[in-house]
């Protein structure tokens, strides 16, 4: 049996400096994709995937994020005496559960590897779950509930991977791979940010992880990487040959938040997956494509 996944790590404490002046005062975790925030997207995929405990590491002025997975009593009041007690049952289904989520704050901006280390002591010694906001995947099975059942088989670390074009490698974290079924590809080695000709191969991390409680070790190393940032990718490297590690390509579309073209194309594409929008959305889509 391996051990029950119970926790996730949300690292939302970067700063945002792409989505300006939109992320001046607001975390860009709060950006909406058609009506949701990001991280309410991480943060349910999280509870599909069967995770009980919520753990964000945050920064300075992350504040609205705490403020979102928080009951608003003036709203449930308000939304209660409209009659709208459908959408205060919609709020109560996605809010954690009162104790299960928890906050620390990454005094500086150090990297995704420190990020996660600032979470050690509320993981403790368990596998976990790090999911990235930025990355929004739009499948019919979340994520990371397809990782949760791959990985209770071949249990160890796991990453979610798709193939990118080769020059686009430098935003990575990138395979070198061993064995490979097609849909579970081992890891044999891992580069952070290649440059493309440098590149092992073009199958890339996506930010979902599950991972063993051994990556703090690694981690407490605070060694500089790609960047200068304390790397997760390095930390997960050095774990090569310690425990089982793959790569699992998850069916889905994946659209890179942290871009602007990529948030477009989010929101437009959760838009059409959504009955009540599609037939408004496809016809001004069909208009804008006339005059292209
Ligand atoms: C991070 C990781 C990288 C991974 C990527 C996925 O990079 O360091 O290995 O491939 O997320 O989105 P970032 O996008 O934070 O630069």
């Amino acid at each position: 049996m391996k051990q029950a996944v119970r926790k996730a790590v949300f690292p939302v404490g970067g700063m945002g400096t792409r989505f300006l002046p939109a992320t001046k005062s607001m975390p860009k975790e709060m950006l909406p994709v058609v009506d949701k925030p990001l991280i309410q997207y991480a943060v349910e995929e999280a509870q599909a995937a069967g995770i009980e405990e919520f753990i964000f590491v945050t920064g300075r002025g992350k504040t609205a994020i705490e403020d979102h997975f928080d009951h608003s009593v003036e709203l449930q009041d308000l939304l209660a005496t409209r009659g709208r007690t459908d959408q205060v049952d919609a709020i109560r289904a996605w809010m954690p559960p009162a104790g299960q989520v928890a906050y620390t704050r990454q005094q500086e901006p150090l990297g995704l590897g420190h990020a996660v280390w600032c979470a050690r002591h509320l993981v403790g010694d368990e596998p976990f779950a790090v999911l990235l906001a930025d990355d929004l995947i739009l499948a019919d099975t979340p994520c990371l509930k397809q990782m949760m059942d791959a990985y209770a088989t071949s249990g160890g670390n796991m990453v979610a991977v798709m193939d990118v074009p080769r020059e686009h490698t430098k935003r990575y974290g990138v395979l070198a791979v061993g064995r490979d079924d097609g849909r579970l590809a081992e890891v044999k080695g891992l580069v952070e940010k290649p440059e493309p000709a440098a590149a092992p191969s073009t199958l890339s991390v996506i930010g979902r992880y599950i991972l063993q409680p051994a990556v703090f070790g690694h981690l407490d190393r605070q060694e500089r990487g790609a960047g200068d940032e304390i790397q997760l990718t390095d930390a997960l490297a050095r774990m090569i040959g310690t425990a089982p590690f793959h790569g699992l390509r998850f069916e889905g579309e994946r659209f890179d938040c942290g871009d602007k073209v990529g948030f477009l194309h989010a929101n437009m594409a959760f838009a059409l997956a959504r009955e009540d929008l599609r037939g408004p959305v496809a016809s001004f889509l069909r208009q804008l494509n006339r005059r292209l």
